[in-house]
């Protein structure tokens, strides 16, 4: 037998390493804990978010239920109240929010540095005290233009709005907004857009309307859920199959395309889509609207088309 035999290892080091490894444990548990409490916390934030956009919206949420001959149709104030303020400033559509009218209707457009604001023309001569086409100006020169004066003097010093200031305005009521985007749109003018609509809460309150099909297919691409509609000038060969094409629920259609083809009203009906009609002024042209089946009625007088709806058109009363 040796007299000194190798000891065994210690058993102080053996502690050490059981010590090592369960310090090892608990520090695996607390990154596994750490990771959950960020995983949940993530799905907490999503779930805030998600909750912060609006679903997707129905044509009949948006539009209310297909007219049938003879119904009354909805009545969208065109350009704002343009027949007592300049049209498209915050006074018309003030005074559009204020009268007994489902949507304020507004076009909106983009300067020469990519910002949206409401203006209807290509140019700025017929509605600002400005020239030259509102490409070629920047937000802050068409800041500096007077909007009011060219309608009455007591406009004078009326800005062109930018499209966030609409927003804020329509927010504040319980209105409904068309709003049409003019000319051609950029994927990103189409985003900074979008995102307003988003801040103010507006994304089940609004259609997008545009004549540019690639306009509505960015605006598909950067908000689907919020509702969109093509205006059409002429009707193509087959409106639903072009309407289902572009994703939107209902057409705006010129009121002479729609004379010319008024079999469309019943096939976008069948197919579920609507149809609003622009720009009709006078009770004949309300009275022919309404006898066709319109969903709604685009007009300078929405007033008028009030009154008339509720004491002259046929299910008047
Ligand atoms: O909403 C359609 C209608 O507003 C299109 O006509 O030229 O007045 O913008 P316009
Ligand atoms: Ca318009």
């Amino acid at each position: 037998m040796p007299e000194n035999p190798v000891p065994p290892a210690p058993p102080a080091s053996t502690s050490t390493s059981t010590s090592a490894q369960s310090s090892a444990a608990m520090g695996a548990r607390r990154s596994t804990l750490l990771r959950i409490v960020v995983v949940l916390g993530a799905i907490c934030v999503a779930i805030v978010a998600l909750s912060a956009i609006p679903g997707w919206v129905s044509a009949r949420e948006l539009l209310g239920e297909v007219r049938n001959p003879g119904e009354a149709a909805f009545v969208a104030a065109h350009r704002g109240e343009r027949s007592v303020a300049p049209e498209n400033t915050l006074p018309a559509i003030q005074a559009a929010i204020d009268g007994d009218f489902d949507y304020v209707e507004v076009d909106v457009a983009l300067t020469s540095d990519g910002h949206a604001v409401l203006l209807h023309d290509d140019t700025l001569d017929r509605t600002t005290d400005g020239a030259g086409p509102l490409a070629q100006h920047t937000l802050a020169q068409v800041r500096q233009l007077d909007a009011g004066a060219w309608f009455d003097a007591a406009f004078a010093g009326t800005r062109v709005p930018t499209v966030d200031e609409f927003l804020v305005l329509l927010a504040s009521s319980h209105k409904r907004g068309l709003i049409e985007l003019k000319g051609e749109w950029t994927p990103l003018a189409v985003q900074a857009f979008a995102a307003s609509v988003h801040e103010q809460g507006l994304g089940d309150r609004v259609a997008i309307a545009s004549f540019d099909a690639r306009t509505l297919a960015f605006m598909e691409e950067a908000a689907p859920q919020i509702p969109r509609l093509a205006i059409l000038r002429t009707l193509p060969d087959d409106t639903v199959a072009a309407a289902r094409a572009l994703g939107v629920r209902g057409i705006i259609a010129s009121s002479k395309a729609v004379l010319r083809s008024p079999e469309v009203i019943e096939q976008l009906h069948a197919a579920g889509l609507r149809i609003a009609v622009y720009t009709l002024n006078d009770d004949a042209k309300w009275q022919r609207a309404l006898e066709l089946g319109v969903d709604g009625i685009i007009t300078d007088t929405p007033h008028r088309l009030r009154d008339w709806l509720q004491t002259e058109a046929p299910d008047a009363g």
